[in-house]
Protein backbone atom coordinates (compact mmCIF):
# COMPACT_ATOMS: atom_id res chain seq x y z
CA UNK A 1 0.00 0.00 0.00
CA UNK A 2 1.00 3.48 -0.57
CA UNK A 3 1.81 5.74 2.07
CA UNK A 4 -0.94 7.99 2.67
CA UNK A 5 0.06 11.92 2.98
CA UNK A 6 0.31 12.82 6.78
CA UNK A 7 -0.91 16.23 8.19
CA UNK A 8 0.62 16.64 11.86
CA UNK A 9 -1.10 18.05 15.02
CA UNK A 10 -1.61 18.62 18.71
CA UNK A 11 -4.24 17.86 19.08
CA UNK A 12 -7.26 16.62 16.89
CA UNK A 13 -11.12 17.18 17.46
CA UNK A 14 -13.12 14.65 15.86
CA UNK A 15 -16.74 16.80 15.00
CA UNK A 16 -17.71 20.65 14.99
CA UNK A 17 -20.17 20.64 17.52
CA UNK A 18 -20.31 22.45 20.88
CA UNK A 19 -18.11 19.84 22.71
CA UNK A 20 -15.91 19.67 19.86
CA UNK A 21 -15.06 23.56 19.32
CA UNK A 22 -15.45 24.05 23.25
CA UNK A 23 -11.95 21.44 23.18
CA UNK A 24 -10.85 23.19 20.49
CA UNK A 25 -11.25 26.70 22.00
CA UNK A 26 -9.22 25.36 25.25
CA UNK A 27 -6.79 23.53 23.06
CA UNK A 28 -5.86 26.67 20.32
CA UNK A 29 -5.93 29.52 23.16
CA UNK A 30 -3.00 27.72 24.88
CA UNK A 31 -0.88 27.77 21.40
CA UNK A 32 -1.19 24.17 20.66
CA UNK A 33 -1.86 22.97 17.12
CA UNK A 34 -5.59 22.11 17.06
CA UNK A 35 -7.46 20.81 14.43
CA UNK A 36 -11.16 20.33 13.87
CA UNK A 37 -12.38 17.32 11.31
CA UNK A 38 -16.07 18.56 10.69
CA UNK A 39 -18.06 16.18 8.71
CA UNK A 40 -20.68 19.48 7.95
CA UNK A 41 -19.33 23.41 8.29
CA UNK A 42 -18.95 23.58 12.32
CA UNK A 43 -22.27 26.03 12.54
CA UNK A 44 -24.64 23.29 11.20
CA UNK A 45 -23.68 20.64 13.75
CA UNK A 46 -26.58 19.28 15.60
CA UNK A 47 -25.92 21.40 18.48
CA UNK A 48 -28.07 23.92 16.54
CA UNK A 49 -31.07 21.67 17.21
CA UNK A 50 -30.51 21.97 20.79
CA UNK A 51 -33.42 24.73 21.60
CA UNK A 52 -34.67 25.52 25.10
CA UNK A 53 -31.12 26.06 26.97
CA UNK A 54 -28.30 25.36 28.70
CA UNK A 55 -28.90 24.63 32.46
CA UNK A 56 -26.83 26.23 35.31
CA UNK A 57 -27.86 27.68 38.23
CA UNK A 58 -27.36 31.69 38.35
CA UNK A 59 -30.28 32.26 40.45
CA UNK A 60 -31.88 35.38 37.61
CA UNK A 61 -35.03 34.70 39.43
CA UNK A 62 -35.01 32.38 42.26
CA UNK A 63 -32.20 33.92 44.85
CA UNK A 64 -32.90 30.36 46.54
CA UNK A 65 -31.20 28.64 43.63
CA UNK A 66 -27.64 27.05 43.90
CA UNK A 67 -25.75 24.66 41.95
CA UNK A 68 -26.16 21.90 44.71
CA UNK A 69 -30.02 22.04 44.27
CA UNK A 70 -29.31 21.37 40.66
CA UNK A 71 -26.90 18.73 41.44
CA UNK A 72 -29.73 17.08 43.74
CA UNK A 73 -32.28 17.52 40.96
CA UNK A 74 -29.50 16.39 38.21
CA UNK A 75 -28.68 13.15 40.16
CA UNK A 76 -32.58 12.36 41.03
CA UNK A 77 -33.03 12.95 37.33
CA UNK A 78 -30.16 10.36 36.41
CA UNK A 79 -32.24 7.58 38.72
CA UNK A 80 -29.42 7.68 40.83
CA UNK A 81 -26.87 6.13 37.93
CA UNK A 82 -25.28 9.26 37.19
CA UNK A 83 -21.90 9.68 38.73
CA UNK A 84 -21.94 12.10 41.47
CA UNK A 85 -17.70 13.31 41.30
CA UNK A 86 -19.18 13.96 37.49
CA UNK A 87 -22.02 15.94 38.56
CA UNK A 88 -21.25 18.35 41.08
CA UNK A 89 -18.53 19.18 38.60
CA UNK A 90 -20.68 20.17 36.07
CA UNK A 91 -22.97 21.61 38.13
CA UNK A 92 -20.56 23.44 40.20
CA UNK A 93 -18.48 25.09 37.23
CA UNK A 94 -21.76 25.93 35.09
CA UNK A 95 -22.41 29.28 36.34
CA UNK A 96 -18.72 30.16 35.60
CA UNK A 97 -19.05 28.26 31.80
CA UNK A 98 -22.17 30.08 30.99
CA UNK A 99 -20.40 33.77 32.01
CA UNK A 100 -17.69 32.62 29.78
CA UNK A 101 -20.28 32.08 26.95
CA UNK A 102 -22.11 35.68 27.83
CA UNK A 103 -18.53 37.73 27.35
CA UNK A 104 -17.74 36.07 24.59
CA UNK A 105 -20.67 37.33 23.28
CA UNK A 106 -23.57 34.87 23.36
CA UNK A 107 -26.80 36.75 22.80
CA UNK A 108 -28.92 35.19 25.20
CA UNK A 109 -32.24 36.62 26.17
CA UNK A 110 -32.87 38.56 28.90
CA UNK A 111 -34.86 39.94 32.26
CA UNK A 112 -36.49 43.18 32.63
CA UNK A 113 -33.46 43.61 34.98
CA UNK A 114 -31.29 42.83 32.35
CA UNK A 115 -30.11 39.18 33.73
CA UNK A 116 -29.92 36.23 31.52
CA UNK A 117 -33.45 34.76 31.40
CA UNK A 118 -33.98 31.34 32.71
CA UNK A 119 -37.60 29.18 32.06
CA UNK A 120 -38.35 26.07 33.34
CA UNK A 121 -37.49 23.02 32.03
CA UNK A 122 -38.57 19.38 33.59
CA UNK A 123 -37.62 17.91 36.57
CA UNK A 124 -35.72 20.81 38.00
CA UNK A 125 -36.32 24.60 38.73
CA UNK A 126 -36.44 27.49 36.57
CA UNK A 127 -32.87 27.64 35.57
CA UNK A 128 -32.55 26.94 32.07
CA UNK A 129 -30.68 29.85 30.59
CA UNK A 130 -32.11 30.82 27.07
CA UNK A 131 -31.50 32.85 23.45
CA UNK A 132 -35.32 32.31 22.85
CA UNK A 133 -35.75 28.94 21.15
CA UNK A 134 -32.50 29.37 19.86
CA UNK A 135 -30.04 28.50 22.24
CA UNK A 136 -27.86 25.71 20.43
CA UNK A 137 -27.79 28.17 17.40
CA UNK A 138 -26.25 31.36 19.38
CA UNK A 139 -24.04 28.87 21.11
CA UNK A 140 -22.38 27.36 18.08
CA UNK A 141 -21.90 30.72 16.10
CA UNK A 142 -20.16 32.12 19.52
CA UNK A 143 -17.23 29.12 19.42
CA UNK A 144 -17.14 28.80 16.05
CA UNK A 145 -16.15 32.89 15.96
CA UNK A 146 -14.09 32.37 19.01
CA UNK A 147 -11.81 29.34 17.45
CA UNK A 148 -11.52 31.72 13.99
CA UNK A 149 -9.91 34.47 16.53
CA UNK A 150 -7.52 31.11 18.60
CA UNK A 151 -6.53 30.14 15.08
CA UNK A 152 -7.68 26.76 15.17
CA UNK A 153 -7.62 24.89 11.73
CA UNK A 154 -10.99 23.31 10.61
CA UNK A 155 -10.96 20.84 8.11
CA UNK A 156 -14.75 21.06 7.42
CA UNK A 157 -16.06 18.91 5.35
CA UNK A 158 -13.98 16.06 5.84
CA UNK A 159 -15.02 12.26 7.04
CA UNK A 160 -13.52 10.32 9.57
CA UNK A 161 -13.12 7.22 8.87
CA UNK A 162 -11.64 5.00 11.70
CA UNK A 163 -9.14 5.96 14.39
CA UNK A 164 -5.29 4.56 14.13
CA UNK A 165 -4.01 2.60 16.76
CA UNK A 166 0.00 2.47 17.33
CA UNK A 167 1.91 -1.41 18.47
CA UNK A 168 1.12 -0.08 22.73
CA UNK A 169 -2.73 0.71 21.70
CA UNK A 170 -2.48 3.85 22.28
CA UNK A 171 -4.61 6.24 20.32
CA UNK A 172 -2.66 8.23 17.27
CA UNK A 173 -4.59 10.22 15.17
CA UNK A 174 -7.61 9.12 12.60
CA UNK A 175 -7.69 8.07 9.05
CA UNK A 176 -9.98 10.82 7.59
CA UNK A 177 -11.24 11.61 4.05
CA UNK A 178 -11.60 15.12 2.50
CA UNK A 179 -14.97 15.27 0.70
CA UNK A 180 -14.64 17.34 -1.90
CA UNK A 181 -11.67 15.53 -3.35
CA UNK A 182 -11.73 12.24 -1.85
CA UNK A 183 -8.34 11.95 -1.07
CA UNK A 184 -7.72 9.69 2.44
CA UNK A 185 -5.43 11.32 5.15
CA UNK A 186 -3.77 10.72 8.28
CA UNK A 187 -4.27 12.86 10.69
CA UNK A 188 -1.58 12.22 13.29
CA UNK A 189 -1.96 13.51 16.84
CA UNK A 190 -0.99 13.21 20.23
CA UNK A 191 -4.28 14.32 21.69
CA UNK A 192 -7.65 12.72 19.62
CA UNK A 193 -11.24 13.91 21.33
CA UNK A 194 -14.23 12.19 19.84
CA UNK A 195 -16.90 14.70 20.19
CA UNK A 196 -19.22 13.30 17.63
CA UNK A 197 -22.71 13.74 18.83
CA UNK A 198 -25.56 11.18 18.99
CA UNK A 199 -26.75 8.29 16.75
CA UNK A 200 -30.41 9.37 16.74
CA UNK A 201 -30.74 7.65 13.28
CA UNK A 202 -30.19 4.20 14.63
CA UNK A 203 -34.32 4.64 15.28
CA UNK A 204 -36.68 5.70 12.37
CA UNK A 205 -37.97 7.94 14.16
CA UNK A 206 -35.51 10.67 15.61
CA UNK A 207 -35.36 14.86 16.38
CA UNK A 208 -31.82 13.79 15.38
CA UNK A 209 -30.24 14.85 12.09
CA UNK A 210 -29.47 12.67 9.32
CA UNK A 211 -25.83 13.48 10.14
CA UNK A 212 -26.41 11.80 13.72
CA UNK A 213 -24.75 8.19 12.68
CA UNK A 214 -22.54 7.65 15.72
CA UNK A 215 -19.20 8.49 14.08
CA UNK A 216 -17.41 8.04 17.58
CA UNK A 217 -19.23 5.43 18.85
CA UNK A 218 -18.80 2.94 15.62
CA UNK A 219 -14.96 4.27 15.95
CA UNK A 220 -14.29 3.27 19.45
CA UNK A 221 -16.27 0.27 18.98
CA UNK A 222 -13.99 -0.87 15.88
CA UNK A 223 -10.77 -0.32 17.58
CA UNK A 224 -12.04 -2.41 20.66
CA UNK A 225 -13.12 -0.18 23.34
CA UNK A 226 -15.82 -0.78 25.65
CA UNK A 227 -19.18 1.62 25.62
CA UNK A 228 -21.41 2.96 28.64
CA UNK A 229 -24.72 2.71 29.62
CA UNK A 230 -25.83 1.88 25.90
CA UNK A 231 -29.13 0.85 26.74
CA UNK A 232 -30.20 4.55 27.90
CA UNK A 233 -31.89 6.22 24.89
CA UNK A 234 -34.09 9.53 26.05
CA UNK A 235 -37.26 9.89 24.03
CA UNK A 236 -38.24 13.81 23.54
CA UNK A 237 -41.95 14.11 24.72
CA UNK A 238 -42.54 16.38 22.15
CA UNK A 239 -41.50 15.17 18.72
CA UNK A 240 -43.81 16.63 15.76
CA UNK A 241 -46.00 13.66 14.80
CA UNK A 242 -44.66 11.93 11.87
CA UNK A 243 -42.04 14.43 11.35
CA UNK A 244 -39.46 13.75 14.04
CA UNK A 245 -38.61 17.87 14.62
CA UNK A 246 -38.17 18.76 18.07
CA UNK A 247 -40.86 21.34 19.85
CA UNK A 248 -38.42 22.55 22.86
CA UNK A 249 -39.80 21.10 26.06
CA UNK A 250 -39.15 25.13 26.52
CA UNK A 251 -42.54 25.13 25.20
CA UNK A 252 -44.09 23.45 28.20
CA UNK A 253 -41.28 25.58 30.22
CA UNK A 254 -43.68 29.11 29.14
CA UNK A 255 -47.08 27.34 30.03
CA UNK A 256 -47.92 24.65 27.26
CA UNK A 257 -48.76 21.31 28.17
CA UNK A 258 -50.12 18.11 26.83
CA UNK A 259 -53.83 17.24 26.27
CA UNK A 260 -55.34 13.63 24.80
CA UNK A 261 -58.18 13.06 22.33
CA UNK A 262 -61.17 14.19 24.87
CA UNK A 263 -58.98 17.51 25.87
CA UNK A 264 -57.72 16.29 29.33
CA UNK A 265 -54.70 17.34 30.51
CA UNK A 266 -53.25 13.75 31.00
CA UNK A 267 -50.19 14.68 32.81
CA UNK A 268 -51.98 15.97 36.57
CA UNK A 269 -52.88 12.17 36.45
CA UNK A 270 -49.34 10.65 36.30
CA UNK A 271 -47.31 13.50 37.69
CA UNK A 272 -49.30 15.42 40.03
CA UNK A 273 -47.01 18.03 41.22
CA UNK A 274 -44.65 18.60 38.10
CA UNK A 275 -47.57 17.59 35.65
CA UNK A 276 -46.54 18.36 32.22
CA UNK A 277 -42.61 19.50 33.74
CA UNK A 278 -42.10 16.00 35.05
CA UNK A 279 -38.90 14.01 33.91
CA UNK A 280 -38.75 13.48 30.21
CA UNK A 281 -38.58 9.91 30.94
CA UNK A 282 -41.78 10.00 33.01
CA UNK A 283 -44.03 12.27 30.57
CA UNK A 284 -42.56 10.34 26.94
CA UNK A 285 -43.80 6.94 28.95
CA UNK A 286 -47.25 8.56 30.55
CA UNK A 287 -47.68 10.09 26.46
CA UNK A 288 -47.33 5.95 25.49
CA UNK A 289 -49.79 4.98 27.83
CA UNK A 290 -52.44 7.47 26.84
CA UNK A 291 -52.17 6.03 22.79
CA UNK A 292 -52.03 2.81 24.00
CA UNK A 293 -55.08 3.21 25.94
CA UNK A 294 -57.30 4.97 23.39
CA UNK A 295 -57.08 8.15 23.86
CA UNK A 296 -54.63 9.24 21.34
CA UNK A 297 -55.59 11.76 18.61
CA UNK A 298 -55.78 12.04 14.79
CA UNK A 299 -57.87 9.06 12.98
CA UNK A 300 -55.14 6.67 13.71
CA UNK A 301 -55.05 7.54 17.50
CA UNK A 302 -51.25 7.78 17.46
CA UNK A 303 -50.24 10.97 18.98
CA UNK A 304 -51.41 13.51 21.34
CA UNK A 305 -51.78 17.39 21.57
CA UNK A 306 -49.37 20.17 22.38
CA UNK A 307 -51.43 23.56 23.53
CA UNK A 308 -49.97 26.37 23.16
CA UNK A 309 -52.74 28.58 22.29
CA UNK A 310 -53.68 30.00 25.53
CA UNK A 311 -49.82 31.68 25.74
CA UNK A 312 -50.97 34.12 23.47
CA UNK A 313 -49.21 35.36 20.50
CA UNK A 314 -46.62 38.05 21.95
CA UNK A 315 -45.58 35.45 24.41
CA UNK A 316 -45.10 33.27 21.61
CA UNK A 317 -43.39 35.28 19.09
CA UNK A 318 -40.76 36.21 21.84
CA UNK A 319 -40.31 33.39 23.47
CA UNK A 320 -40.90 30.81 21.08
CA UNK A 321 -40.38 31.90 17.71
CA UNK A 322 -38.58 29.41 16.08
CA UNK A 323 -41.56 26.39 17.32
CA UNK A 324 -43.83 28.66 15.39
CA UNK A 325 -41.59 28.60 12.36
CA UNK A 326 -41.11 24.92 12.41
CA UNK A 327 -44.89 23.72 13.31
CA UNK A 328 -45.83 26.16 10.80
CA UNK A 329 -43.76 23.93 8.46
CA UNK A 330 -44.20 20.76 9.39
CA UNK A 331 -46.89 20.21 11.48
CA UNK A 332 -49.23 22.51 8.75
CA UNK A 333 -50.54 23.68 12.32
CA UNK A 334 -50.26 27.64 13.59
CA UNK A 335 -49.88 27.20 17.13
CA UNK A 336 -51.35 30.66 17.85
CA UNK A 337 -54.42 28.99 16.93
CA UNK A 338 -54.46 25.15 17.53
CA UNK A 339 -52.19 22.60 19.50
CA UNK A 340 -49.46 21.23 17.87
CA UNK A 341 -49.77 16.75 16.88
CA UNK A 342 -46.42 15.24 19.16
CA UNK A 343 -45.54 12.20 19.76
CA UNK A 344 -42.16 10.77 21.83
CA UNK A 345 -39.16 10.66 19.48
CA UNK A 346 -35.46 9.17 19.99
CA UNK A 347 -33.67 12.81 21.25
CA UNK A 348 -30.47 11.69 23.14
CA UNK A 349 -27.90 9.09 24.05
CA UNK A 350 -27.40 8.86 27.17
CA UNK A 351 -24.35 6.26 27.05
CA UNK A 352 -21.35 6.12 25.09
CA UNK A 353 -17.56 6.31 25.64
CA UNK A 354 -16.94 5.97 29.64
CA UNK A 355 -14.60 8.61 30.19
CA UNK A 356 -13.95 10.68 33.86
CA UNK A 357 -14.15 14.16 34.34
CA UNK A 358 -10.49 14.94 32.03
CA UNK A 359 -12.27 13.41 29.36
CA UNK A 360 -9.72 10.64 28.93
CA UNK A 361 -11.11 7.17 27.55
CA UNK A 362 -11.29 4.68 30.07
CA UNK A 363 -11.17 1.07 28.54
CA UNK A 364 -10.22 -2.56 30.26
CA UNK A 365 -6.74 -2.90 30.96
CA UNK A 366 -5.05 -6.71 30.11
CA UNK A 367 -5.65 -7.16 33.79
CA UNK A 368 -9.12 -6.82 33.79
CA UNK A 369 -9.22 -3.21 35.69
CA UNK A 370 -9.94 -0.05 34.50
CA UNK A 371 -6.97 2.00 32.19
CA UNK A 372 -6.94 5.21 30.65
CA UNK A 373 -6.57 5.25 26.95
CA UNK A 374 -3.30 6.70 25.76
CA UNK A 375 -4.37 9.26 23.62
CA UNK A 376 -8.06 9.37 23.32
CA UNK A 377 -10.79 11.67 24.84
CA UNK A 378 -14.50 11.88 24.59
CA UNK A 379 -16.31 14.98 25.22
CA UNK A 380 -20.49 15.82 24.71
CA UNK A 381 -22.97 13.18 23.55
CA UNK A 382 -20.45 10.64 22.26
CA UNK A 383 -19.31 10.57 26.03
CA UNK A 384 -20.15 9.00 29.01
CA UNK A 385 -18.89 10.46 31.91
CA UNK A 386 -21.56 9.85 33.16
CA UNK A 387 -23.86 13.10 34.32
CA UNK A 388 -27.30 11.72 32.67
CA UNK A 389 -27.02 8.03 34.08
CA UNK A 390 -30.41 6.86 32.64
CA UNK A 391 -32.14 9.91 32.03
CA UNK A 392 -31.25 13.50 30.95
CA UNK A 393 -32.71 16.79 32.18
CA UNK A 394 -33.30 19.41 29.03
CA UNK A 395 -30.72 22.01 28.97
CA UNK A 396 -28.00 19.61 30.85
CA UNK A 397 -26.88 18.86 27.51
CA UNK A 398 -25.29 22.28 26.63
CA UNK A 399 -24.06 22.36 29.78
CA UNK A 400 -21.90 18.81 29.26
CA UNK A 401 -20.62 20.24 25.99
CA UNK A 402 -19.29 23.15 27.55
CA UNK A 403 -18.28 21.68 30.80
CA UNK A 404 -16.42 19.18 29.41
CA UNK A 405 -15.35 20.52 26.42
CA UNK A 406 -13.54 22.61 28.51
CA UNK A 407 -12.04 20.17 30.91
CA UNK A 408 -10.91 17.97 28.32
CA UNK A 409 -8.84 20.66 26.72
CA UNK A 410 -7.39 21.64 29.93
CA UNK A 411 -6.47 18.73 30.56
CA UNK A 412 -4.79 17.32 27.46
CA UNK A 413 -3.24 20.99 27.58
CA UNK A 414 -1.64 19.82 30.64
CA UNK A 415 -0.66 16.21 29.34
CA UNK A 416 0.86 18.13 26.27
CA UNK A 417 2.99 20.75 28.28
CA UNK A 418 4.27 17.53 30.36
CA UNK A 419 5.76 15.77 27.34
CA UNK A 420 4.00 12.83 25.84
CA UNK A 421 5.38 10.59 23.30
CA UNK A 422 3.53 8.20 21.97
CA UNK A 423 5.37 5.37 19.30
CA UNK A 424 4.39 6.32 15.72
CA UNK A 425 1.94 4.53 14.05
CA UNK A 426 3.39 1.66 11.59
CA UNK A 427 2.58 0.76 8.20
CA UNK A 428 0.30 -2.12 9.25
CA UNK A 429 -1.66 0.07 11.57
CA UNK A 430 -2.68 2.41 9.06
CA UNK A 431 -3.51 -0.51 6.98
CA UNK A 432 -5.67 -1.61 9.73
CA UNK A 433 -7.50 1.93 10.08
CA UNK A 434 -7.83 1.97 6.13
CA UNK A 435 -9.24 -2.08 6.59
CA UNK A 436 -13.41 -0.99 6.08
CA UNK A 437 -12.91 1.87 3.80
CA UNK A 438 -10.87 -0.89 1.76
CA UNK A 439 -13.67 -3.30 1.66
CA UNK A 440 -16.54 -0.79 0.29
CA UNK A 441 -14.08 0.79 -2.27
CA UNK A 442 -13.60 -3.22 -3.40
CA UNK A 443 -17.65 -4.25 -2.95
CA UNK A 444 -18.60 -5.04 -6.45
CA UNK A 445 -22.18 -5.64 -6.00
CA UNK A 446 -25.00 -6.76 -2.80
CA UNK A 447 -27.79 -4.62 -1.24
CA UNK A 448 -28.08 -1.35 -1.03
CA UNK A 449 -27.00 1.16 1.80
CA UNK A 450 -30.50 2.84 1.72
CA UNK A 451 -32.32 -0.14 1.85
CA UNK A 452 -30.14 -1.53 5.01
CA UNK A 453 -30.32 1.78 6.66
CA UNK A 454 -33.73 1.42 6.38
CA UNK A 455 -34.10 -2.14 8.23
CA UNK A 456 -31.82 -1.10 10.77
CA UNK A 457 -34.11 1.57 11.70
CA UNK A 458 -37.12 -0.31 12.03
CA UNK A 459 -35.67 -3.18 13.94
CA UNK A 460 -34.29 -0.89 16.80
CA UNK A 461 -37.56 1.29 16.48
CA UNK A 462 -40.04 -1.97 16.71
CA UNK A 463 -37.41 -3.39 19.80
CA UNK A 464 -35.90 -0.96 21.63
CA UNK A 465 -38.48 1.90 22.04
CA UNK A 466 -39.81 3.91 24.93
CA UNK A 467 -41.79 0.42 26.37
CA UNK A 468 -39.09 -2.77 25.69
CA UNK A 469 -40.04 -6.43 26.26
CA UNK A 470 -37.91 -9.84 26.14
CA UNK A 471 -39.56 -11.15 23.18
CA UNK A 472 -38.91 -8.12 21.24
CA UNK A 473 -35.38 -7.24 22.21
CA UNK A 474 -34.37 -11.06 21.87
CA UNK A 475 -35.82 -11.01 18.50
CA UNK A 476 -33.79 -7.14 17.62
CA UNK A 477 -30.42 -9.15 18.71
CA UNK A 478 -30.86 -11.30 16.39
CA UNK A 479 -32.00 -9.39 13.07
CA UNK A 480 -28.99 -6.89 14.04
CA UNK A 481 -26.32 -9.58 13.54
CA UNK A 482 -28.25 -10.91 10.48
CA UNK A 483 -27.87 -7.37 9.55
CA UNK A 484 -24.54 -7.58 10.33
CA UNK A 485 -23.59 -9.88 7.92
CA UNK A 486 -25.78 -8.54 5.06
CA UNK A 487 -23.98 -4.87 5.80
CA UNK A 488 -20.45 -7.03 5.66
CA UNK A 489 -21.56 -8.03 1.99
CA UNK A 490 -23.65 -4.63 1.06
CA UNK A 491 -22.26 -3.10 -2.31
CA UNK A 492 -20.78 0.36 -2.57
CA UNK A 493 -22.06 0.93 -6.44
CA UNK A 494 -20.56 4.83 -6.98
CA UNK A 495 -16.68 4.68 -6.87
CA UNK A 496 -16.13 8.17 -7.85
CA UNK A 497 -13.62 9.97 -5.76
CA UNK A 498 -15.43 14.19 -5.69
CA UNK A 499 -18.05 14.51 -3.12
CA UNK A 500 -19.14 11.23 -2.95
CA UNK A 501 -21.98 11.39 -0.17
CA UNK A 502 -22.80 7.83 -0.99
CA UNK A 503 -19.31 6.56 0.31
CA UNK A 504 -19.96 8.56 3.40
CA UNK A 505 -23.64 6.83 4.14
CA UNK A 506 -21.92 3.68 3.44
CA UNK A 507 -19.50 4.43 5.69
CA UNK A 508 -22.50 5.99 8.61
CA UNK A 509 -24.05 2.48 8.05
CA UNK A 510 -21.11 0.78 9.69
CA UNK A 511 -21.02 3.26 12.41
CA UNK A 512 -25.23 3.10 13.03
CA UNK A 513 -24.56 -0.42 13.35
CA UNK A 514 -21.95 -0.97 16.16
CA UNK A 515 -23.83 1.88 17.78
CA UNK A 516 -27.69 -0.29 17.11
CA UNK A 517 -26.01 -3.75 18.11
CA UNK A 518 -24.36 -2.22 21.59
CA UNK A 519 -27.87 -0.85 22.49
CA UNK A 520 -29.67 -3.73 21.65
CA UNK A 521 -27.11 -6.07 24.02
CA UNK A 522 -26.99 -3.81 26.91
CA UNK A 523 -30.57 -3.35 26.80
CA UNK A 524 -31.38 -6.72 27.01
CA UNK A 525 -29.52 -7.39 29.56
CA UNK A 526 -30.15 -4.97 32.04
CA UNK A 527 -33.04 -6.33 34.18
CA UNK A 528 -34.91 -3.95 35.76
CA UNK A 529 -36.81 -0.54 35.01
CA UNK A 530 -34.64 2.60 35.63
CA UNK A 531 -34.96 6.11 33.91
CA UNK A 532 -35.38 5.95 30.19
CA UNK A 533 -34.45 1.93 30.41
CA UNK A 534 -38.53 0.57 30.77
CA UNK A 535 -39.39 -3.27 30.36
CA UNK A 536 -42.41 -4.90 30.81
CA UNK A 537 -40.90 -8.17 32.53
CA UNK A 538 -38.93 -6.04 35.13
CA UNK A 539 -40.95 -2.89 36.11
CA UNK A 540 -39.20 -1.82 38.71
CA UNK A 541 -36.06 0.00 39.71
CA UNK A 542 -33.19 -3.13 41.24
CA UNK A 543 -31.00 -1.09 43.17
CA UNK A 544 -29.68 -4.48 44.64
CA UNK A 545 -28.52 -5.78 40.93
CA UNK A 546 -28.48 -2.78 38.72
CA UNK A 547 -27.29 0.08 40.52
CA UNK A 548 -24.34 0.55 38.27
CA UNK A 549 -23.53 1.18 34.93
CA UNK A 550 -23.38 -1.48 31.68
CA UNK A 551 -20.25 -2.20 30.09
CA UNK A 552 -20.32 -3.35 26.27
CA UNK A 553 -17.22 -5.54 25.25
CA UNK A 554 -17.63 -5.25 21.65
CA UNK A 555 -15.15 -8.39 20.63
CA UNK A 556 -16.98 -11.04 22.86
CA UNK A 557 -20.79 -8.48 22.18
CA UNK A 558 -20.68 -9.40 26.66
CA UNK A 559 -22.16 -6.82 28.88
CA UNK A 560 -19.98 -6.29 32.25
CA UNK A 561 -21.38 -4.10 35.30
CA UNK A 562 -19.01 -0.91 36.21
CA UNK A 563 -19.60 0.87 39.73
CA UNK A 564 -21.61 3.99 39.81
CA UNK A 565 -19.39 6.92 40.99
CA UNK A 566 -20.96 7.99 44.19
CA UNK A 567 -17.83 10.09 45.73
CA UNK A 568 -18.65 13.95 45.24
CA UNK A 569 -15.83 15.79 46.47
CA UNK A 570 -17.41 18.86 48.23
CA UNK A 571 -20.76 17.54 49.20
CA UNK A 572 -22.46 15.02 51.16
CA UNK A 573 -23.41 12.04 48.82
CA UNK A 574 -27.55 11.99 47.81
CA UNK A 575 -28.49 8.21 48.36
CA UNK A 576 -30.87 6.57 45.78
CA UNK A 577 -34.67 7.38 46.87
CA UNK A 578 -37.91 6.56 45.18
CA UNK A 579 -37.99 9.02 42.38
CA UNK A 580 -41.66 11.24 42.02
CA UNK A 581 -42.51 14.30 39.93
O1 LIG B 1 -36.39 20.64 24.46
C1 LIG B 1 -35.30 21.16 24.20
O2 LIG B 1 -35.16 22.35 23.99
C2 LIG B 1 -34.13 20.29 24.19
C3 LIG B 1 -33.11 20.60 24.94
C4 LIG B 1 -32.23 19.52 25.41
O3 LIG B 1 -32.41 18.38 24.98
O4 LIG B 1 -31.38 19.80 26.26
Amino acid sequence: MSRIRKMEFDGVIVGGGGAGMRASLQLAQSGLKTAVITKVFPTRSHTVSAQGGITCAIASDDPNDDWRWHMYDTVKGSDYIGDQEAIEYMCSEGPQAVFELEHMGLPFSRTEEGRIYQRPFGGQAARTCAAADRTGHALLHTLYQANVRANTTFLNEWFAVDLVRNQDGDVVGVVAIEIETGETVFVESKATVLATGGAGRIYSSTTNAYMNTGDGIGMALRAGFPMQDMEMWQFHPTGIAGAGNLMTEGCRGEGGYLINKDGERFMERYAPTAKDLAGRDVVARSMVIEILEGRGCGPNGDHVMLKLDHLGEEVLNSRLPGILELARTFAHVDPVKEPVPVVPTCHYMMGGIPTGVSGQAITQGSDGNEALVGGLYAAGEAACVSVHGANRLGGNSLLDLVVFGRAAGMHIEEVLRQGVAYREASESDLEQSMARLNRWNESSDGESVAALRKDLQTITQNSFGVFRTEKNMQEGIRQLAELRERIGNAHLADKSQGFNTARMEALELDNLLEVAEATAVAAEARKESRGAHARDDYQTRDDENWLCHSMYFPAEKRVGKREVNFAPKTVDTFQPMERTY
